[in-house]
């Protein structure tokens, strides 16, 4: 590896250095003059020593800027430059400080800061990217009050926005005008936002519970106001959901929503001015699915939720980014699951959640990459919004809820916002109001070990084991709980783990559940709270060898380790009144399969991993009228290629590869007929609408398409493939073409190309439906190393472009972030194609760069020869000089 230069290697922020800042920003006066090649700045602020830290001078954070003046109360004021920080020495106690600096948004290619989208401009601040607009005190914990006055010319950038109030607008001389907008609450600068250019809106006008009004505003570019029905439906529930559930109202006179289709992320919670990728904001059924509309409900609420848990109460550093995140990815889970009429729509929600933590946020704290929910130290904070703490840090707020009760949570969550309403707090801040609304609650009894959830990393381990005892009528069940070492914590103390429990009888009944010292027996789910290494749990009167249910509705974050037989798991999976645990039953059943499959001796497409009473069992599910198309469709798609590989201690992908679609081969022929009915009963869903009901029944038969496809694959029938292209040809909605089209994809079919042309035809100028085109195959199932050369060829396709982040996504994330069949071949071409990819994208956009740096995190594990090939990859990125901050800290990290 090359030596980097001393002086250039980043150096880690750590959150045990945290002091509050040396001087407070009261207020911000910004006036921008918009220009894509050099926008001009002028920033006037009253700031004012802090009193109680020791004076020093005043430095301001900036990046990429071009400095033309400094003015201290009116006059020329001395200031010098250290790297990247303006530092002002010698200042009174409380002063005017003007500033005057351009930027040139049209090059930032970051975007970060103030950027050009298709000819519109958008700021994206979060994290420290105000700091590219103006100096400032960047840090959350520094909350002014923002006036902000836009000019710019009229005929190309009519809609002038920012936070707040619009308080005057008018014309200027040479076809330019002007908008002024005064936000009234204070807030951190990486809530700031502005918006400027072409832009139409829908918009609604509502009423809250107390009787104020408020206009709510979606826009879009012109073209695009069809496609924005459900992201305004989805902000008008988000609103009332927040008034009914937590008593939280709106606080604005106007609320808004943006969307740009260059973005890093999902979505921005500016202060009255959301800004959202354009994924998570147009839809209508003919270019969006059923999963892109209920995404775009969690998201907007998700955003709209920040108001209150990010906005009105914000982080003091970014170590508590998860007091944000956590809590808000909790709250949007809990919104969609809330709008849901069916519990059974509810279940399958929550498996959906689990779903993504345990196959993104298990191999994460599992790998180099691996940090407490609270980070102790970062060397590129953008590399910290992660699902540790956006998913993760969502359980632990999850497991509050469960020690404390729904009500008891709500109690908390509104102490919470009386306590710290317009402040920047912390993770212990938020933990310590939900305990003391709960005096008397498990949480407050055990809040300090609690919070070790947010100070340790790593997935806890729960090996659990039962015991029946026929003479005396009662059951044992012991739990240990261990948590494996992460990079900087060797040793991890025991957790508090909320363990929600059911027995079920022989006849798969739910059994009472009664400890020695309960008086009575207690009927259903009982929770245990688990607290120390090792423990055990004795239940009475049991009468007969009961089947254990354990972590029900997965009540907490962990690995659980149970020795089931075969049979015991067939009985939860036909018997259990927890959803979750009905899922969580076929799951085992499919991963132990994998599993043997692959430890094998020998592997080839012919095995059969999975064995009759599997797939008699899955035969049942699928026939079985009292449970719903979306439940049956979860319980029939095996578990993913990344999650088997991390149940192994030496992974071969190639070997999961071909295991996983042996599998896949044996279910479409093992219940062909049975997928021949469930397509006929399940594919009209009549006029679309996205409810879970219809949106399960549509997922169902698009599983059912893909088997029956597979299975002619094998069998050379030429009827199904016939109807699934008339499916994708007639279809009445995406969701039902696209799942036509990704059959005869991921089946390898001939008739796939055709389909794939027209396809791009129809929706050439539809660019959420083009990244889809591409996505689907990137990702589809490798065949002989067949989709690398296909993502090289989808490269020079002249719709691709590496600066859309979209769109570098849909084509090089699907191979190299989703498709670990394709990317691990054993002549070591996806690596390298993958740092080349990683070194390109990281001069244009390192965040993005850096996210895509993080697909070979779990190098380690890998077997030879794929083992030190990836090494050999992450070294070549690692030794390239002038890499970000960002690709730097995960490489490296990645070598440690
Ligand atoms: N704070 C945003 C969210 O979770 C995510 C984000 C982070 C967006 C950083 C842009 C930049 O809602
Ligand atoms: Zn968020």
């Amino acid at each position: 590896m090359l030596l980097r230069d001393a002086q250039a290697e980043p150096v880690a922020i750590r959150r045990e250095d945290y002091r509050a800042p040396a001087y407070w920003i009261d207020t911000v006066d910004l006036t921008f003059d918009l220009d894509p090649a050099k926008t001009r700045v002028l920033n006037r602020m009253r700031l004012r020593r802090n009193p109680d830290v020791a004076p020093e001078p005043l430095r301001l954070d900036g990046d990429e800027l071009n400095l033309a003046r400094v003015l201290v109360d009116g006059q020329g004021a001395s200031f010098r430059m250290e790297a990247d920080q303006l530092v002002i020495d010698n200042l009174p106690d409380a002063f005017e400080l003007e500033l005057f600096t351009t930027c040139a948004p049209a090059k930032n290619t970051k975007l970060m800061g103030l950027f050009v989208s298709e000819d519109t401009f958008f700021t994206q601040c979060e994290a420290e990217g105000f700091r590219r607009i103006t100096y400032f005190l960047d840090r959350p914990d520094v909350m002014a009050s923002y006036t902000v006055t836009i000019r710019a010319a009229k005929a190309a950038y009519p809609v002038l926005l920012s936070n707040g109030n619009l308080v005057e607008q008018g014309e200027l001389p040479e076809g330019r005008h002007f908008a002024k907008w005064v936000d009234p609450f204070r807030k951190p600068s990486y809530l700031f936002a502005l918006v400027a250019g072409k832009l139409v809106a829908r918009e609604q006008r509502i009423r809250a519970r107390n009787g104020r009004e408020h206009l709510l505003q979606v826009y879009v570019r012109a073209g695009d106001l069809d496609k924005t029905e459900h992201a305004m439906a989805s902000l008008v529930n988000s609103v009332a959901w927040d008034e009914a559930r937590f008593g939280l109202p709106l606080d604005l006179d106007r609320f808004m929503i943006v969307a740009t289709s260059d973005f890093n992320m999902g979505a921005m919670e500016n202060k009255g001015l959301n800004i959202f990728n354009t994924k998570y904001v147009l839809a209508n059924q003919a270019t969006a699915t059923d999963a892109d509309y209920s995404n775009i409900e969690s998201v907007v609420g998700h955003e709209y939720f920040h108001n209150w848990s990010g906005d009105r109460v914000t982080c003091r550093d970014w170590f508590q980014l998860s007091l944000k995140e956590g809590l808000t990815v909790f709250r949007d889970q809990e919104f969609s699951q809330d709008l849901c009429a069916e519990a059974s729509a509810r279940a399958v929600k929550r498996i959906e959640d689990v779903r993504v933590l345990r196959t993104a946020q298990f191999p994460e704290d599992a790998g180099p990459m691996a940090h407490p929910v609270r980070p102790d130290s970062y060397i590129e904070i953008s590399n910290f919004y992660t699902v540790t703490i956006y998913e993760k840090g969502a359980e632990v707020v999850r497991m509050m809820q469960t020690l404390v009760g729904r009500e008891g949570f709500a109690r908390g969550i509104t102490l919470y916002f009386e306590r710290h309403d317009g402040h920047a707090v912390t993770c212990d801040d938020f933990a310590q109001a939900i305990a003391d609304a709960n005096p008397d609650s498990e949480l407050a009894r055990l809040l300090p070990q609690f919070k070790r959830w947010y100070g340790q990393a790593g997935t806890p381990r729960l090996a659990a084991h039962g015991v029946y005892d026929a003479v005396q009528r009662t059951y044992t069940l012991s739990f240990v709980q261990s948590c494996p070492p992460t990079p900087g914590q060797p040793f991890k103390e025991p957790f508090v783990i909320p363990v929600n429990l059911g027995l079920l009888g022989p006849d798969g009944r739910e059994l009472p559940l009664q400890l020695a010292d309960d008086e009575a027996p207690g009927a259903g789910t009982r929770t245990l709270v688990l607290t120390r290494a090792g423990e055990q749990f004795t239940f009475v009167n049991v009468d007969a060898e009961p089947v254990p249910s354990i972590l029900r509705g997965f009540s907490a974050p962990v690995i659980l380790e149970y020795d089931y037989s075969d049979a015991q798991l067939l009985a939860l999976l036909a018997h259990d009144t927890d959803p979750f645990n009905r899922w969580e039953a076929a799951q085992r059943l499919a991963l132990r399969a994998a599993i043997q499959a692959i430890h094998a001796p020998v592997v080839g497409t012919s095995d059969q991993p999975l064995d009759q009473a599997y797939l008699d069992a899955m035969r049942r599910v699928l026939r079985d009228p009292g449970l719903d198309a979306a439940f049956k469709e979860l319980v029939l798609t095996l578990p993913s290629e990344t999650y088997i590989a991390e149940q192994l201690e030496v992974v071969d992908p190639q070997r999961v590869h071909l295991v996983r679609e042996a599998m896949r081969a044996q279910l479409a022929a093992g219940l062909f007929a049975d997928w021949e009915q469930a397509y006929e009963q399940h594919r009209e869903t009549g006029a679309y609408s996205p409810d879970p009901r219809s949106a399960g029944r549509r997922a169902l038969a698009g599983l059912a398409l893909s088997y029956l496809c597979l299975a002619a694959r094998a069998t050379g029938d030429a009827v199904w493939p016939g109807k699934t292209l008339q499916r994708f040809k007639d279809a009445g909605n995406m969701t039902d073409r696209f799942n036509a089209l990704q059959a005869l994809v991921s089946s390898g079919h001939a008739l796939a190309a055709q389909a794939l042309a027209r396809f791009h035809a129809i929706f050439k100028n539809e660019a959420l439906v083009i990244d889809k085109w591409f996505s689907l195959q990137a990702g589809a199932p490798d065949r002989g190393g067949d989709i690398l050369p296909l993502v090289k060829q989808l490269m020079k396709h002249p719709d691709f472009s590496l600066k859309n982040p979209n769109r570098a996504r849909s084509v090089i994330f699907s191979y190299c972030n989703a498709n670990p069949g394709a990317l691990h071949r054993p002549d070591a071409a996806g690596y390298v194609f993958w740092s080349e990819r990683v070194i390109e994208l990281d001069a244009i956009n390192p965040q993005v760069a850096a996210r895509l740096a993080r697909a070979l995190d779990r190098w380690s594990k890998l077997a030879e020869p794929y083992r030190s090939a990836a090494r050999e990859a992450i070294m070549r990125v690692a030794a390239k000089p002038e890499l970000s901050k960002d690709t730097h800290e995960v490489v490296t990290r990645a070598l440690a």
